[in-house]
Protein backbone atom coordinates (compact mmCIF):
# COMPACT_ATOMS: atom_id res chain seq x y z
CA UNK A 1 0.00 0.00 0.00
CA UNK A 2 0.69 3.79 -0.14
CA UNK A 3 1.10 5.44 2.82
CA UNK A 4 2.05 8.82 4.37
CA UNK A 5 4.45 7.85 7.04
CA UNK A 6 5.38 10.67 9.66
CA UNK A 7 9.34 9.71 9.85
CA UNK A 8 10.33 11.61 13.42
CA UNK A 9 8.29 14.25 15.28
CA UNK A 10 9.02 17.09 13.82
CA UNK A 11 7.65 19.99 11.07
CA UNK A 12 5.32 18.80 8.25
CA UNK A 13 7.93 18.28 5.66
CA UNK A 14 8.58 14.74 8.32
CA UNK A 15 6.32 13.23 6.03
CA UNK A 16 7.08 10.61 3.35
CA UNK A 17 5.68 8.87 1.36
CA UNK A 18 6.34 5.32 1.28
CA UNK A 19 5.15 1.67 -0.10
CA UNK A 20 4.70 -0.64 2.67
CA UNK A 21 2.98 -4.48 3.22
CA UNK A 22 -0.68 -4.87 3.03
CA UNK A 23 -2.19 -4.91 6.21
CA UNK A 24 -4.26 -7.28 7.46
CA UNK A 25 -7.51 -7.72 9.07
CA UNK A 26 -7.27 -9.63 12.41
CA UNK A 27 -10.35 -10.95 14.73
CA UNK A 28 -12.89 -8.72 14.36
CA UNK A 29 -11.28 -6.23 12.05
CA UNK A 30 -11.95 -5.46 8.36
CA UNK A 31 -9.71 -3.93 5.84
CA UNK A 32 -10.44 -0.65 4.06
CA UNK A 33 -9.67 0.50 0.41
CA UNK A 34 -9.63 4.04 1.31
CA UNK A 35 -10.59 6.67 -0.80
CA UNK A 36 -10.74 9.53 1.91
CA UNK A 37 -8.71 10.00 4.85
CA UNK A 38 -9.91 12.96 7.58
CA UNK A 39 -6.98 15.47 8.73
CA UNK A 40 -7.62 16.63 11.48
CA UNK A 41 -5.94 19.15 13.96
CA UNK A 42 -4.88 16.12 16.49
CA UNK A 43 -3.15 14.53 13.54
CA UNK A 44 -1.13 17.67 13.82
CA UNK A 45 -0.50 18.29 17.30
CA UNK A 46 0.75 14.15 17.31
CA UNK A 47 2.81 14.77 14.67
CA UNK A 48 4.59 17.73 16.23
CA UNK A 49 5.58 15.39 19.58
CA UNK A 50 3.35 17.36 21.99
CA UNK A 51 1.71 13.88 22.82
CA UNK A 52 4.70 11.86 22.54
CA UNK A 53 4.68 11.03 26.48
CA UNK A 54 1.03 10.05 26.14
CA UNK A 55 0.14 6.07 26.35
CA UNK A 56 -1.36 4.56 23.21
CA UNK A 57 -0.47 7.38 20.93
CA UNK A 58 2.09 6.40 18.16
CA UNK A 59 5.85 6.62 18.04
CA UNK A 60 7.80 7.75 14.53
CA UNK A 61 7.60 6.26 12.33
CA UNK A 62 3.86 5.88 12.25
CA UNK A 63 0.98 6.90 9.29
CA UNK A 64 -1.00 8.74 10.88
CA UNK A 65 -4.97 9.80 10.28
CA UNK A 66 -8.17 8.68 13.13
CA UNK A 67 -11.13 8.38 10.27
CA UNK A 68 -11.37 7.20 6.82
CA UNK A 69 -13.98 6.09 3.82
CA UNK A 70 -13.29 3.53 1.42
CA UNK A 71 -14.49 0.22 0.51
CA UNK A 72 -14.18 -3.20 2.53
CA UNK A 73 -11.14 -4.82 1.66
CA UNK A 74 -10.96 -8.13 3.12
CA UNK A 75 -13.02 -9.25 6.79
CA UNK A 76 -11.24 -10.22 10.02
CA UNK A 77 -12.21 -13.39 11.69
CA UNK A 78 -15.22 -13.07 13.18
CA UNK A 79 -16.62 -10.25 10.84
CA UNK A 80 -20.03 -11.43 9.34
CA UNK A 81 -21.81 -7.71 9.02
CA UNK A 82 -20.04 -6.59 6.20
CA UNK A 83 -18.91 -7.78 2.34
CA UNK A 84 -16.41 -7.44 0.19
CA UNK A 85 -16.53 -4.14 -1.72
CA UNK A 86 -19.34 -2.79 0.69
CA UNK A 87 -19.11 0.74 0.74
CA UNK A 88 -18.38 2.06 4.79
CA UNK A 89 -16.61 5.26 7.14
CA UNK A 90 -15.17 4.49 10.53
CA UNK A 91 -15.29 6.49 13.49
CA UNK A 92 -11.97 6.43 15.52
CA UNK A 93 -12.27 4.91 18.81
CA UNK A 94 -9.39 2.40 19.48
CA UNK A 95 -6.20 4.43 18.38
CA UNK A 96 -5.13 7.21 16.17
CA UNK A 97 -3.13 5.98 13.40
CA UNK A 98 -3.30 4.20 9.60
CA UNK A 99 -5.75 6.49 7.48
CA UNK A 100 -3.29 8.26 5.97
CA UNK A 101 -3.13 5.24 3.14
CA UNK A 102 -4.30 3.43 0.55
CA UNK A 103 -5.35 0.41 3.33
CA UNK A 104 -6.22 0.53 6.62
CA UNK A 105 -7.80 -1.66 9.24
CA UNK A 106 -10.22 -0.83 11.18
CA UNK A 107 -12.06 -2.66 14.32
CA UNK A 108 -15.20 -3.77 13.00
CA UNK A 109 -17.30 -2.28 15.62
CA UNK A 110 -16.19 1.78 14.62
CA UNK A 111 -17.08 0.86 11.15
CA UNK A 112 -20.69 1.71 9.69
CA UNK A 113 -22.14 0.77 6.32
CA UNK A 114 -22.90 3.95 3.81
CA UNK A 115 -24.72 1.35 1.59
CA UNK A 116 -28.91 2.98 1.59
CA UNK A 117 -27.63 6.25 3.03
CA UNK A 118 -27.37 8.33 -0.27
CA UNK A 119 -24.23 10.03 1.44
CA UNK A 120 -21.60 11.01 -0.38
CA UNK A 121 -18.17 9.36 1.06
CA UNK A 122 -16.21 12.64 1.31
CA UNK A 123 -19.05 14.19 3.60
CA UNK A 124 -19.43 11.04 5.35
CA UNK A 125 -15.75 11.03 6.59
CA UNK A 126 -15.93 14.56 7.10
CA UNK A 127 -19.06 15.10 9.00
CA UNK A 128 -19.51 11.75 10.95
CA UNK A 129 -16.93 12.42 13.75
CA UNK A 130 -18.79 15.51 15.14
CA UNK A 131 -22.09 14.30 14.34
CA UNK A 132 -21.62 10.34 16.06
CA UNK A 133 -19.99 12.78 18.89
CA UNK A 134 -22.87 15.57 18.93
CA UNK A 135 -25.21 11.94 19.39
CA UNK A 136 -23.67 10.09 21.92
CA UNK A 137 -22.95 13.59 23.95
CA UNK A 138 -27.30 14.64 23.40
CA UNK A 139 -28.34 11.10 24.83
CA UNK A 140 -26.01 9.76 26.43
CA UNK A 141 -24.87 12.44 28.93
CA UNK A 142 -27.46 15.05 28.37
CA UNK A 143 -30.65 12.38 27.97
CA UNK A 144 -32.14 14.99 25.65
CA UNK A 145 -35.97 14.62 25.27
CA UNK A 146 -38.33 14.98 22.76
CA UNK A 147 -39.82 18.03 23.08
CA UNK A 148 -36.91 19.64 24.93
CA UNK A 149 -35.29 23.49 24.15
CA UNK A 150 -31.34 23.23 23.33
CA UNK A 151 -29.05 26.18 23.29
CA UNK A 152 -25.74 25.79 21.21
CA UNK A 153 -22.89 27.77 21.42
CA UNK A 154 -20.27 29.35 18.55
CA UNK A 155 -23.21 28.00 16.53
CA UNK A 156 -21.14 27.14 13.22
CA UNK A 157 -18.15 25.59 15.01
CA UNK A 158 -17.10 22.33 13.74
CA UNK A 159 -18.44 20.59 16.58
CA UNK A 160 -20.99 22.98 17.21
CA UNK A 161 -22.38 22.80 13.66
CA UNK A 162 -23.58 19.14 13.95
CA UNK A 163 -25.83 19.21 17.41
CA UNK A 164 -28.44 21.08 15.58
CA UNK A 165 -29.08 18.75 13.04
CA UNK A 166 -28.85 15.80 15.69
CA UNK A 167 -30.83 17.32 18.23
CA UNK A 168 -33.52 17.80 15.28
CA UNK A 169 -33.79 14.20 14.86
CA UNK A 170 -34.05 13.07 18.26
CA UNK A 171 -37.22 15.46 18.71
CA UNK A 172 -35.94 18.95 20.05
CA UNK A 173 -38.74 21.44 19.91
CA UNK A 174 -36.49 24.41 19.28
CA UNK A 175 -32.91 24.68 18.99
CA UNK A 176 -31.07 28.14 19.35
CA UNK A 177 -27.67 28.95 18.18
CA UNK A 178 -25.32 31.42 19.89
CA UNK A 179 -22.54 33.31 17.90
CA UNK A 180 -20.12 36.29 18.63
CA UNK A 181 -21.83 39.89 17.39
CA UNK A 182 -18.27 39.53 14.62
CA UNK A 183 -19.66 36.19 12.96
CA UNK A 184 -23.63 37.13 13.56
CA UNK A 185 -24.08 37.71 9.88
CA UNK A 186 -22.35 34.70 8.46
CA UNK A 187 -24.15 32.24 11.17
CA UNK A 188 -27.67 33.58 10.09
CA UNK A 189 -26.82 33.44 6.43
CA UNK A 190 -26.14 29.58 7.10
CA UNK A 191 -28.40 26.47 6.18
CA UNK A 192 -27.93 24.62 9.47
CA UNK A 193 -31.11 24.30 11.09
CA UNK A 194 -31.49 26.64 13.90
CA UNK A 195 -34.36 28.08 15.01
CA UNK A 196 -32.77 31.33 15.24
CA UNK A 197 -28.82 32.39 16.29
CA UNK A 198 -28.86 35.20 18.83
CA UNK A 199 -25.18 37.03 19.63
CA UNK A 200 -23.12 35.50 22.72
CA UNK A 201 -22.67 38.69 23.91
CA UNK A 202 -26.27 39.43 24.45
CA UNK A 203 -27.17 36.02 26.10
CA UNK A 204 -27.46 37.29 29.66
CA UNK A 205 -30.71 39.41 28.31
CA UNK A 206 -32.37 36.62 27.02
CA UNK A 207 -36.12 35.95 27.85
CA UNK A 208 -36.08 32.39 26.47
CA UNK A 209 -34.59 29.38 28.30
CA UNK A 210 -33.49 25.98 27.56
CA UNK A 211 -33.22 22.41 28.66
CA UNK A 212 -30.36 21.52 27.40
CA UNK A 213 -27.12 24.11 26.41
CA UNK A 214 -24.36 22.02 24.25
CA UNK A 215 -20.76 24.78 24.95
CA UNK A 216 -17.66 24.21 23.36
CA UNK A 217 -16.94 27.86 23.53
CA UNK A 218 -16.25 28.69 27.80
CA UNK A 219 -15.40 31.86 29.50
CA UNK A 220 -17.93 33.92 30.65
CA UNK A 221 -20.28 32.60 28.04
CA UNK A 222 -20.85 29.30 30.33
CA UNK A 223 -21.66 31.65 33.19
CA UNK A 224 -24.34 33.68 31.37
CA UNK A 225 -25.72 30.37 30.10
CA UNK A 226 -27.03 29.80 33.76
CA UNK A 227 -29.17 32.10 33.39
CA UNK A 228 -30.83 30.75 30.38
CA UNK A 229 -31.40 27.36 31.36
CA UNK A 230 -34.86 25.91 32.80
CA UNK A 231 -34.71 24.03 35.85
CA UNK A 232 -33.53 20.59 35.49
CA UNK A 233 -31.63 22.06 32.55
CA UNK A 234 -28.62 20.15 31.43
CA UNK A 235 -25.51 22.14 30.04
CA UNK A 236 -22.76 19.68 28.17
CA UNK A 237 -18.97 21.06 28.17
CA UNK A 238 -17.73 20.01 25.73
CA UNK A 239 -14.55 22.36 24.69
CA UNK A 240 -12.96 26.22 25.25
CA UNK A 241 -12.45 27.36 22.07
CA UNK A 242 -12.52 30.77 24.17
CA UNK A 243 -9.11 29.55 25.48
CA UNK A 244 -10.10 31.35 29.06
CA UNK A 245 -8.77 28.53 30.63
CA UNK A 246 -8.94 31.05 33.91
CA UNK A 247 -13.24 31.39 33.86
CA UNK A 248 -14.48 29.31 36.79
CA UNK A 249 -18.51 29.03 36.88
CA UNK A 250 -20.44 30.01 40.61
CA UNK A 251 -21.32 26.04 41.72
CA UNK A 252 -24.35 27.83 44.36
CA UNK A 253 -26.28 28.88 40.96
CA UNK A 254 -26.14 25.20 40.14
CA UNK A 255 -28.10 23.60 43.76
CA UNK A 256 -30.78 26.99 43.19
CA UNK A 257 -31.85 26.14 39.85
CA UNK A 258 -31.56 22.07 39.76
CA UNK A 259 -29.08 22.33 37.13
CA UNK A 260 -26.42 19.95 36.37
CA UNK A 261 -23.00 20.55 34.19
CA UNK A 262 -21.67 17.74 32.38
CA UNK A 263 -18.24 16.90 30.55
CA UNK A 264 -17.84 15.23 27.40
CA UNK A 265 -14.59 14.07 25.27
CA UNK A 266 -15.44 11.89 22.38
CA UNK A 267 -11.96 10.75 22.38
CA UNK A 268 -12.26 9.46 26.37
CA UNK A 269 -15.40 7.93 25.79
CA UNK A 270 -15.55 6.16 23.03
CA UNK A 271 -12.46 3.59 23.26
CA UNK A 272 -14.14 2.86 26.78
CA UNK A 273 -17.99 2.58 24.83
CA UNK A 274 -17.42 0.75 21.73
CA UNK A 275 -20.60 -0.49 21.42
CA UNK A 276 -21.87 2.77 21.26
CA UNK A 277 -19.89 3.72 18.54
CA UNK A 278 -21.69 1.84 15.68
CA UNK A 279 -25.61 3.11 16.86
CA UNK A 280 -24.17 6.45 17.26
CA UNK A 281 -22.23 6.42 13.31
CA UNK A 282 -25.71 5.19 11.99
CA UNK A 283 -27.88 7.87 14.19
CA UNK A 284 -25.01 10.53 12.69
CA UNK A 285 -25.34 9.11 8.97
CA UNK A 286 -29.24 9.50 9.28
CA UNK A 287 -29.05 13.28 10.31
CA UNK A 288 -25.91 14.16 7.54
CA UNK A 289 -28.51 12.08 4.66
CA UNK A 290 -31.16 14.37 5.70
CA UNK A 291 -29.14 17.32 4.88
CA UNK A 292 -29.30 18.55 8.38
CA UNK A 293 -25.18 18.03 8.98
CA UNK A 294 -23.45 19.96 6.49
CA UNK A 295 -19.52 20.48 5.93
CA UNK A 296 -17.43 21.77 3.10
CA UNK A 297 -14.46 19.50 2.06
CA UNK A 298 -11.30 19.84 0.24
CA UNK A 299 -9.71 16.89 -1.20
CA UNK A 300 -6.21 16.79 -1.54
CA UNK A 301 -3.38 13.80 -2.61
CA UNK A 302 -1.65 11.61 -0.36
CA UNK A 303 1.36 13.37 -1.44
CA UNK A 304 -0.06 16.71 -0.51
CA UNK A 305 -0.46 15.18 4.02
CA UNK A 306 2.49 17.94 4.78
CA UNK A 307 0.86 20.63 2.73
CA UNK A 308 -2.48 19.61 4.59
CA UNK A 309 -0.90 20.19 8.06
CA UNK A 310 0.69 23.31 7.30
CA UNK A 311 -2.72 24.80 6.50
CA UNK A 312 -4.44 23.32 9.62
CA UNK A 313 -1.57 24.86 11.40
CA UNK A 314 -1.54 28.15 10.21
CA UNK A 315 -5.27 28.09 10.41
CA UNK A 316 -5.58 28.55 7.00
CA UNK A 317 -8.84 26.13 6.13
CA UNK A 318 -12.51 27.23 6.26
CA UNK A 319 -13.10 23.70 5.76
CA UNK A 320 -12.32 19.45 6.39
CA UNK A 321 -9.36 18.56 4.56
CA UNK A 322 -9.43 15.04 3.16
CA UNK A 323 -6.73 13.07 1.45
CA UNK A 324 -7.06 10.51 -1.17
CA UNK A 325 -4.69 7.69 -2.19
N1 LIG B 1 -15.65 17.25 23.57
C1 LIG B 1 -15.27 16.71 22.45
O1 LIG B 1 -15.36 15.49 22.23
C2 LIG B 1 -14.70 17.61 21.40
C3 LIG B 1 -14.64 17.23 20.04
C4 LIG B 1 -14.16 18.16 19.11
C5 LIG B 1 -13.76 19.43 19.53
N2 LIG B 1 -13.82 19.75 20.87
C6 LIG B 1 -13.47 21.07 21.38
O2 LIG B 1 -14.52 21.96 21.02
C7 LIG B 1 -14.02 23.28 20.86
C8 LIG B 1 -14.44 23.79 19.50
O3 LIG B 1 -13.77 23.00 18.51
P1 LIG B 1 -14.16 23.21 16.97
O4 LIG B 1 -13.33 22.27 16.21
O5 LIG B 1 -15.62 23.20 16.80
O6 LIG B 1 -13.60 24.69 16.76
P2 LIG B 1 -14.09 25.80 15.74
O7 LIG B 1 -14.58 25.18 14.48
O8 LIG B 1 -12.97 26.78 15.67
O9 LIG B 1 -15.36 26.48 16.45
C9 LIG B 1 -15.26 27.20 17.64
C10 LIG B 1 -16.37 28.25 17.68
O10 LIG B 1 -16.31 28.89 18.95
C11 LIG B 1 -16.72 30.24 18.82
N3 LIG B 1 -15.86 31.13 19.61
C12 LIG B 1 -16.28 31.93 20.61
N4 LIG B 1 -15.26 32.58 21.16
C13 LIG B 1 -14.17 32.24 20.48
C14 LIG B 1 -12.81 32.61 20.55
N5 LIG B 1 -12.36 33.51 21.46
N6 LIG B 1 -11.94 32.06 19.67
C15 LIG B 1 -12.35 31.15 18.74
N7 LIG B 1 -13.65 30.75 18.64
C16 LIG B 1 -14.54 31.29 19.49
C17 LIG B 1 -16.67 30.57 17.34
O11 LIG B 1 -17.99 30.83 16.95
P3 LIG B 1 -18.57 32.31 16.76
O12 LIG B 1 -17.50 33.12 16.09
O13 LIG B 1 -19.77 32.08 15.92
O14 LIG B 1 -18.91 32.81 18.13
C18 LIG B 1 -16.17 29.34 16.64
O15 LIG B 1 -16.91 29.03 15.48
C19 LIG B 1 -12.51 23.17 21.05
O16 LIG B 1 -12.20 23.56 22.38
C20 LIG B 1 -12.22 21.70 20.82
O17 LIG B 1 -11.08 21.28 21.54
C21 LIG B 1 -14.29 18.87 21.78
Amino acid sequence: MRAAVVTRFGEPEVFEVQELPDPRPGPGQVAIDVTHAAVGLVDVYIRQGLYKERAGLPQPPYVPGLEVAGTIRELGEGVTDFRVGESVVTLSGTGAVGGYASVEVADARVTVSLEGTGVDPALAVAALPNAATAYLALTEIAHLKPGERVLVHGALGGLASAFPGVARTLGASVVVGTSRRSSLAAARASALPYDEIIASEDLALATQRFDVVVDPVGGQLRTDSLQVMNRQGRMLLVGNASGDWQHSVPTNALWGGNLALLGFSIGFYLPNHLDKARPAAEAGLHAISQGLVDIRTETLPLADAAEAHRRLETGAVGRRILLTP
